[in-house]
């Protein structure tokens, strides 16, 4: 997704402005600009394709921005890349203009030409018609003009050590260093060079100038902010060997364990009333997180016997949903930028319900959105396709489990003096992968592919098939196993892969059942359990011996080879796993 970098510096920008670009490449992104301030005015350089694209013999000034896109309003192209100029001025836009289509009519029809498809070209020119000598002001009557979501970090020719930025409803940080200052979309991008850093509230304007950051209201009135230290799971992230999705596979075991200890360390207190007296809860969440929050609801439900509710964010937002003041609303985000995500909490907030809050960045937007927010310990993820931010956050929202039985009942569920063993058990089942990527040497031709389970299964299906239409881009399909006989079996012929994952012992059978009769229509069969009977006497073509756990733990560690296949499937089917095409990491648009 687009990132935005700037930066004031005591030297030279413009290598500085390319490292950072390269720090929010594994964002996903197709195109990607440099503008920087200089006795010329600005100089931009701008391509379509890789942050690489971009070397060169790099342009002379201590002031500039940078960009990486991914296309929303135009296709990659270098004139569709940030930065956009106009007169004086060069911008980088994050988010989604609105009302792009009547303020760029109304501009062409005032003689303004365009040089792109974009809806952000439209903000650079009427940033530019409305100077008359001042920059703060024109870029806030530009912004007033505008509907939708922006973070905007803007250059002025007439101003040579100055960026002016704007945020509303798109993430946007300032950062400090001794050396030099920063704007920038997602922490990440400054690793190793701010050491400070202070997110920007909707609505807010800042100046990076000369050695000083000044956040401002749309009047110009001057807001006090707190720069805080860049927090230890920001720091950078680095890959030796093999891809990060298969680092952060092996990550899993010590992500639990530092989860599981940092969650030890959490006070539930200041969200105990909500936890012990909220009438219904809501989820909500996106992609991996919406399979971890659909768990919750089956964990929380039956261990609390309190409603849950789960929807996917983008669907919430906009439902008029039935929620109120005694509510619990779970926001589930690694990144806690997710734009969909985000509008549902605020949506639920706005409603008067207590808003908590599930994500891998404690200074992200949702953490500081929230009421309470429990902050996993995943550390950075790199890959687009999430993996171990699943695995902690079916650990964190278990643990909440626990803790809102507690408060209703006085009670812990039986697992909660077990979470101990995740993490070995999450290196256990490493001992499938020889396997898994015999399996995945079988299947790589395959076109589609069914994921069955029952009960909890049925979100560890759902997810493994996420992973697999993700990275390996082949159609796959996870819902429960009992559901195959009403219509889909239909699609079932020779060969044709069905994969089971069975961990509960009372419907074992049943899912068993489902298998045979897929084998009986001509299906290879594979099944995942940790009953060495079902491997050996169930239909299955494949069998995989998962490691033994509490039952209900089962779905924190029987993902573990699905996404390690999915992974497999992609490297075999020659693509990479970090960058999966048209995805990106974290999605701040809608
Ligand atoms: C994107 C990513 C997914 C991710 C989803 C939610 O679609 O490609 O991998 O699961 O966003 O992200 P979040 O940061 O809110 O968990």
């Amino acid at each position: 997704m687009c990132g935005i970098v700037g930066c004031v510096s005591a030297e030279n920008c413009y290598e500085k402005i390319f490292t950072a670009l390269t720090r929010l490449e594994y964002r996903g992104y197709d195109s990607a600009g440099i503008a920087v301030l200089n006795a010329d005015g600005v100089s931009v350089r701008k391509k379509k394709g890789y942050v690489s694209n971009l070397k060169g013999k790099p342009f002379a000034g201590d002031t500039g921005i940078g960009h990486t896109r991914w296309a929303t309003h135009g296709k990659p192209s270098d004139a569709n890349a940030h930065p956009h100029v106009c007169g004086k001025f060069a911008l980088v836009h994050n988010g989604i203009v609105e009302n792009y289509a009547a303020l760029r009519a109304a501009l062409v029809s005032e003689g303004e030409t365009f040089f792109s498809e974009t809806d952000s070209e439209v903000i650079v020119k009427l940033i530019s018609r409305a100077y008359t000598g001042d920059f703060f002001s024109a870029v806030v009557q530009a912004c007033g003009q505008l509907k939708g979501s922006y973070a905007i970090a803007v250059l002025c020719a007439d101003y040579p050590r100055e960026i002016v930025c704007a945020r509303q409803g798109s993430p946007l940080i300032a950062g400090a260093s001794r050396d030099a200052l920063y704007v920038c979309s997602d922490v990440p991008a400054l690793c190793g060079a701010a050491e400070y850093i202070c997110p920007a509230c909707d609505g807010e304007f800042f100046r990076i100038g000369e050695g000083e950051i000044c956040f401002l209201d749309k009047a110009g009135r001057q807001i006090e902010k707190t720069f805080v230290r860049v927090a230890p799971e920001n720091r950078a992230a680095s890959v030796s060997a093999g891809t990060f999705m298969e680092k952060e596979i092996a990550e899993i075991p010590r992500a639990l364990a530092d989860t599981l200890e940092s969650l030890q360390k959490t006070d539930f207190a200041p969200c105990a009333r909500a936890l012990r007296q909220a009438e219904r809860i809501f989820a909500a969440a996106c992609g991996t997180a919406l399979n971890a929050a659909q768990a919750f609801k089956d964990a929380a439900e039956s261990e609390a016997r309190c409603p849950v509710f789960c929807f996917a964010a983008s669907e919430f937002r906009y439902r008029d949903p039935l929620i109120g003041e005694k509510d619990l609303f779970v926001a589930v985000s690694q990144s806690g930028e997710t734009a969909d995500t985000l509008e549902a909490a605020r949506l639920a907030k706005a409603r008067g319900a207590y808003v908590l809050a599930v994500t891998n960045i404690a200074q992200s937007s949702l953490a500081a959105l929230a009421d309470f927010a429990i902050v996993m310990r995943a550390g950075p993820e790199i890959a687009v396709a999430a993996t171990k931010s699943y695995n902690c956050q079916l650990l964190c929202l278990y643990y909440l489990t626990a803790q809102i039985k507690f408060y209703r009942v006085q009670e812990f569920p039986d697992w909660f003096c077990r979470l101990g063993e995740l993490p070995a058990a999450a290196e256990s089942a490493f001992g499938c992968f020889p396997q898994i990527s015999v399996l995945a040497a079988k299947l790589k031709n395959e076109r589609a592919m069914f994921y069955l389970g029952r009960g909890a299964d049925v979100r560890t299906a759902a997810e493994g098939a996420l992973k697999l239409r993700e990275i390996a881009y082949i159609f796959a399909e996870g819902y429960a196993a009992g559901e195959l006989k009403h219509g889909t079996l239909a699609l079932v012929e020779d060969g044709f892969p069905v994969l089971a994952v069975s961990t509960s012992e009372k419907l074992a059978a049943k899912t068993e059942n489902a298998l045979a009769e897929a084998k009986a229509r001509g299906a290879f069969t594979v099944i995942l359990s940790q009953n060495e009977r079902a491997i050996s006497e169930s239909c299955a073509d494949f069998g995989c011996l998962l490691p033994a756990l509490p039952e209900k733990l089962m779905p924190l560690v029987s993902v573990i080879p699905l996404q390690y296949f999915a992974c497999r499937m992609c490297l075999l089917r020659g693509f990479d796993p970090d960058k999966p095409r048209n995805l990106a990491k974290s999605v701040t648009v809608e």
